[in-house]
């Protein structure tokens, strides 16, 4: 595997190679044509310009931007599942079955879930249940008993609604003995409710945060673009790399922009047209100067963003983060379509809605403690 990746990055690593000979190659052409072709005072100009394109190309500087990227990106291609799509380690297959049995927990928590949705993804969730269990990883494992039951949950939904699912039913009879004695973990969606969220919101913080859900169902109503401006002062107070402050935030109240931000953004299909706003949060790369920043605009767009949704939330409002986890193409698109400056990144955007008073919200269960900490 780690080889096999190996192979993948020294391609890489020579295909940059060759893009800067190549483009060494158009520099020097170029100040050759213009040898040619310009007159005298132009010419040196010209020329200067060029041979300082040559000399940035070779300094340590440059190389060093390059090593450095070329780390974070050996990094990924290692360790994610990228480059090699069937994972059988541990992390990687648990985190592949709670991205699948997201999409039918999320499904479920529709104001208008349509019936018999997400059969591909069911059909390669009970693959990814059967690798996990082949592999012989521990069957108490919360991400793995959550996607049996959420599976369970999607069953009932449909049988309710007589809708025949029998081909699902009899796949999991297999998997139900899992969940037996497994009370504490939950799967598929919890009813909520818009008055214990606004009496939770004025507790404490402990309260506020495990009030707060992705909400993927807002009733009709105007979001106050005030309300949205003061939690934006709120999310301000969130620190950031020597107070640079790089966050900058979207506001789309316009219908058609809204249209066209969510149509380039893959997470909001069955719910986005019910945000009454769409917020972009971006990050301006100006505030930062050095390769060691290159992952800043991230790490204080995200910091900023959190604040923000739990400032949305400490103001009442519905709040679902939707991913900017896009290819160039459609970061272009989007760009193309709503006036994002050119100097900043998209970190994510956020759907804003009112809260109906009662709403169904996916379980969303967590890691138990254990797993995520270490004592050192
Ligand atoms: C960076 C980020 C991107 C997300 N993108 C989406 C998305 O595109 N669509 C969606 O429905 N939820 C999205 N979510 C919400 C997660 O699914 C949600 O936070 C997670 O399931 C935990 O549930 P909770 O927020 O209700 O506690 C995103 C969350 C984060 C942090």
């Amino acid at each position: 595997m780690l080889f096999y990746n190996s192979l993948n990055l020294s391609f890489l690593i020579n295909c940059i190679k060759k893009y800067l000979k190549l483009l060494k190659i158009r520099l020097v052409n170029l100040q050759r044509k213009f040898n040619h072709y310009l007159l005298p005072p132009f010419k040196i100009l010209q020329i200067k310009i060029l041979k300082a394109g040559i000399l940035a190309l070779n300094t340590k500087k440059n190389l060093n931007i390059l090593e450095n990227y070329i780390y974070d990106i050996e990094k990924y291609i290692t360790f994610s599942t990228t480059i090699n799509t069937r994972p059988n380690s541990f992390e990687n297959l648990t985190n592949r079955i709670t991205a699948y049995y997201h999409v039918i927990e999320k499904g479920l928590a529709f104001k208008d879930t349509r019936l018999g949705y997400g059969k591909e993804i069911v059909d390669i969730l009970f693959k990814l249940l059967e690798r996990y269990l082949n592999n012989g990883y521990p069957i108490n494992n919360e991400q793995f008993i959550s996607a049996i039951k959420t599976l369970e949950s999607y069953c009932k939904y449909h049988n309710e609604h007589n809708y025949d699912i029998r081909i699902v039913q009899n796949k999991l009879e297999k998997y139900k003995p899992y969940i037996q004695n497994f009370e504490q973990y939950g799967g598929g969606t919890k009813r909520v409710y818009k008055e214990q969220i606004i009496k939770d919101i004025q507790k404490d913080f402990e309260h506020l945060a495990y009030s707060r859900h992705s909400i993927r169902n807002f009733i009709e109503g105007e979001v106050d673009i005030e309300l949205i401006k003061r939690a934006i002062l709120i999310a301000q107070k969130s620190p950031s790399v020597c107070n640079r402050q790089s966050s900058r935030v979207y506001i789309l109240k316009d219908e058609q922009a809204k249209k066209n931000a969510l149509s380039c953004q893959n997470g909001n299909r069955g719910f986005g047209h019910l945000a009454n706003k769409v917020l972009i949060v971006t990050s301006n790369l100006k505030a930062f100067y050095s390769i060691k920043e290159r992952n800043q605009a991230f790490i204080d767009g995200g910091m900023f963003g959190m604040s923000l949704i739990y400032a949305l939330h400490s103001l009442g409002l519905g709040t679902c983060t939707l991913n900017w986890s896009t290819t160039k193409e459609q970061d272009i698109k989007l760009r193309s379509l709503i006036a994002i400056k050119s100097e900043e990144v998209v970190i994510f955007m956020i759907a804003v809605g009112l809260l109906p008073e009662s709403l169904d919200v996916p379980y969303s269960q967590r890691k138990n403690l254990e797993e995520i900490i270490q004592i050192i």
